[in-house]
């Protein structure tokens, strides 16, 4: 079967299929994303007034943190110029206040659980426990209609409301997104392609502040979950990483209790010492999703620095130096999973098999189309509107060195004890916007996959 064929009916089955599944709790980071479209002749005005000199410097290295508005200019440029997406914490208030009265196009639902919340609860009507640090009322406001829920009260008044619901006053987390196509100039730097900088205005999520319903009352809250997706660690400093990945850890050994899968959402974590943390406790996870600069980060720490190399060299990357570094992955944490994505195929490394694996990575690889070309999934059908976006011609070379060095049939091969489930995916040419994708196209595998079971 050819893989438009398999595209197809892999939709209509999970389509058929998604309301089986039950609750997903997701943890921990919900914020609003106001959307920059950057202006080549804007931004070239603001960087002669902040000092071009100051702000080239930073262009060449990204600061730790964000103490002014030079600094944030040159890790824009440091964006533009490499085509990589950043995110950077800004302390300085005066910068914060700057980036305010710069202003926005867009203000959409950001984070990896806010993203995944109105995708599963929004769109595929799966409903879905949220933690939101700070439910501000605009925050409120960004939430799809749908089964999505916040823990609300304590105690026997402990319950689940719909965040439009739950009525606070609490601050705004507003993380600044300065999108750039491919090709954007400005002064000598070239965007090799489309991408974004963030810079985070809120002291919530970078520090992974939980909420005391989440810290007191984690086991009423986690009672009828089915399954569970976590993210929001990235921001974490060997300075302030103990006390939330106690809790993490926590948490993951009460969802253990009660035979809920989790899935970790591995996002780009610049702190060594907080990523060896997270290596650390991958085996308690059944599940974990990473593109090819956190899978070599994560070999980095592991010792493993000639993959690491090879996993950055070409483009597209090396599928067998990727699936040599999920074999020691999983081999090293025990983990169960492992969902691999980068610009034009996917991977999902298993200790199980079906062909289910493979059908839920194509309806994930639909959804991050549809998502690519429309910029917001209303419902499922939206979905299959990618269909017409064609299957990734660099991908073929992949498929054939699949088929030669590991025997892969229809995506699927037996490697070392494990199963490997490969697919090409649907690039969008000119993407309306690219973040979210990579949390649609998490989510939508894990969920879809136990759609599929
Ligand atoms: P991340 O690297 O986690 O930000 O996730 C981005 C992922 O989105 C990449 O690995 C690609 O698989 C996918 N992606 C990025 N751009 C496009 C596009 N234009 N069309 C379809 N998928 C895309
Ligand atoms: C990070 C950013 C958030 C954005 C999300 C998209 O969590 O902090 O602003 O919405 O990534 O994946």
């Amino acid at each position: 079967m050819g893989w438009d064929n398999l595209y197809a009916s892999a939709f209509e089955r999970v389509r058929a299929n998604i309301d089986m599944v039950g609750k997903v709790l997701l943890a921990y980071n919900t914020n609003i994303d106001a959307i920059k479209y950057l202006q080549r002749e804007d931004l070239e005005v603001r960087i002669e007034k902040a000092g071009q000199e100051e702000v080239l410097h930073y262009a060449e290295e990204l600061p730790r943190r964000i103490e002014s508005v030079p600094q944030l200019l040159g890790s824009i440029l440091w964006s533009i110029g490499r085509g990589k997406a950043a995110e950077l914490f800004v302390e300085s208030c005066s910068t914060r206040f700057y980036m305010k009265r710069w202003g926005w196009d867009e203000l959409r639902m950001g984070g990896q659980v806010g993203i995944m919340a109105n995708l599963l609860g929004g769109v595929y009507g799966v409903p879905v426990i949220a933690h939101v640090p700070q439910l501000s009322r605009l925050q409120a406001e960004l939430f799809k209609e749908g089964p999505i829920y916040v823990p609300k009260g304590e105690g026997e008044n402990l319950e689940l409301v719909h965040p439009k619901e739950f009525k606070a006053d609490e601050e705004n987390c507003i993380h600044y997104i300065y999108e750039f196509p491919r090709g954007f100039r400005v002064l000598d730097f070239e965007a090799p392609r489309e991408n974004r900088f963030i810079g985070s205005a809120d002291d919530y999520n970078p520090n992974v502040v939980i909420r005391p319903e989440f810290e007191e009352q984690f086991e009423e809250i986690a009672a009828n979950a089915e399954l569970a997706i976590l993210s929001g660690l990235q921001a974490l400093t060997e300075e302030n990483y103990r006390g939330p990945l106690k809790t993490v850890k926590a948490h993951l050994d009460i969802l253990e209790e009660k035979g809920i899968p989790v899935h970790l959402e591995f996002a780009f974590t610049p702190d060594e010492t907080v990523r060896k943390a997270f290596v650390g406790i991958l085996g308690k996870f059944w599940s974990v999703g990473l593109n090819e600069v956190e899978l070599a980060s994560v070999m980095n720490v592991m010792g493993e620095k000639a993959i690491a190399e090879k996993l950055l060299a070409s483009d597209p990357v090396d599928p067998i130096a990727v699936t040599e570094a999920m074999l020691k992955l999983a081999k090293k944490t025990g983990v169960r999973r492992i969902h691999f994505h980068t610009y034009g195929y996917y991977f999902a490394l298993t200790d199980y098999r079906g062909e289910f694996v493979r059908d839920a990575l194509l309806f994930a690889a639909l959804a991050a189309a549809a998502k690519a070309k429309l910029g917001d999934i209303r419902n499922i059908d939206d979905v299959v509107k990618a269909m017409d976006v064609p299957v990734n011609e660099k991908a073929e070379g992949v498929g054939e060195a699949l088929t030669k060095v590991y025997d892969m049939e229809n995506g699927i091969a037996e490697v070392n004890g494990y199963q490997l489930a490969f697919i090409p995916t649907k690039i969008v040419a000119k993407p309306r916007s690219t973040v979210g994708i990579g949390d649609t196209i998490s989510s939508s595998a894990f969920v879809g996959e136990f759609a599929l079971r």
